[in-house]
């Protein structure tokens, strides 16, 4: 199973925050916003990761997660030179993909929420063409919709209808099996000229093999387009931090229990950082650590 962060666009809607610096290294509070989504391949048992960003900003992401080794990852570069749509992705990264499986993951989402990790598992265990997730939202009109029967199955996909007929979002975590780049290859580009992931989904629910999994009630989903966005994000994950003293997308808590480091090594990646608060988490982290404890969700 291979992984993609979509780390590309130009974040105008974030500027002048985005004129330097990419929208995905902003901080969301302590963190990068990249680690939130990139916390989730970690959590779904990927180590093979691909992150696409635009051209000025890809030495920013080399720097920043180099060749992944400190977390127990592979992680490699690719570059989309305009925003061409989230399926030109898996365009951009067929070589890498090379016929295996793949979660696609949008560089500005944060999930939390009960049992992710195991939620996870468990559509990777049943993957048969495309799996989704869903969290219902105020302004369906916004996003992509999936409508859904009494029993969860899928009937139809839209994207940004004025007239929804669910208030259930696809959310930017998309699991495929190997038909995807054939998928991606064959798509023509919508009237805003994007290939549109939503024209991937309707490619496999016309075949029958789409699913969704609602996020349910208790679950976190964000997205970071707006200022307003990227603050609620930020207190969202200063509060839960604070409130319960477990931190949400430490990407190294997140290898160390997927068995991708040792806590010797998550040791002393928080050595490094000694004197923050970060480096004493990753200290307790290595110390509480428990092998037997490694399925619990993060
Ligand atoms: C994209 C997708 C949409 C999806 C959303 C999730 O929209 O086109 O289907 O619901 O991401 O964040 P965009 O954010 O590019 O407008």
């Amino acid at each position: 199973m291979k992984g993609i962060i979509l780390a590309g666009g130009s974040g105008t809607r974030l500027r002048p925050l985005t004129g330097a610096v990419s929208k995905q290294i902003l901080p969301v509070y302590d963190k990068p916003m990249i680690y939130y989504p990139l916390s989730v391949l970690m959590l779904a048992g990927i180590r093979d990761i691909l992150v696409i960003s635009s051209k000025d900003h890809s030495d920013s992401f080399r720097t920043l997660l180099g060749d992944g080794s400190r977390l127990g990852l592979n992680i490699c570069y690719a570059e989309q030179d305009a925003p061409r749509g989230i399926a030109e992705a898996l365009v951009i990264g067929a070589d890498f993909i090379d016929g295996d499986q793949v979660a696609l993951v949008l560089g500005d989402n944060i999930f939390h929420g009960p049992r992710f990790s195991l939620l996870l598992d468990d559509a990777l265990r049943r993957l048969d063409g495309a799996w989704l997730f869903g969290y219902r939202v105020r302004d369906p009109q916004r996003f992509g919709i999936g409508e859904i029967d009494a029993e969860g199955r899928l009937l139809s996909l839209q994207e940004k209808p004025a007239q929804p007929r669910s208030d259930i979002a696809v959310t930017g975590l998309y699991l495929y099996d190997a038909d995807v780049v054939g998928i991606a290859k064959n798509l023509s580009p919508s009237a805003r000229g994007e290939l549109e992931i939503t024209d991937v989904n309707l490619a496999y629910l016309r075949q029958g093999r789409a699913h969704l999994t609602e996020l349910g009630r208790g679950f976190a989903w964000l997205d970071m387009g707006t200022h307003d966005s990227l603050l609620q994000a930020a207190q969202y994950v200063q509060l839960v931090q604070e409130r319960q003293g477990v931190w949400i997308a430490c990407v190294e808590e997140v290898a160390l229990n997927r068995g991708f480091i040792t806590p010797e090594q998550c040791r002393r990646l928080g050595e490094e950082m000694a004197g923050t608060a970060y480096g004493s988490y990753l200290a307790d982290v290595a110390d509480r650590h428990r092998p037997l404890l490694t399925a619990r969700a993060v």
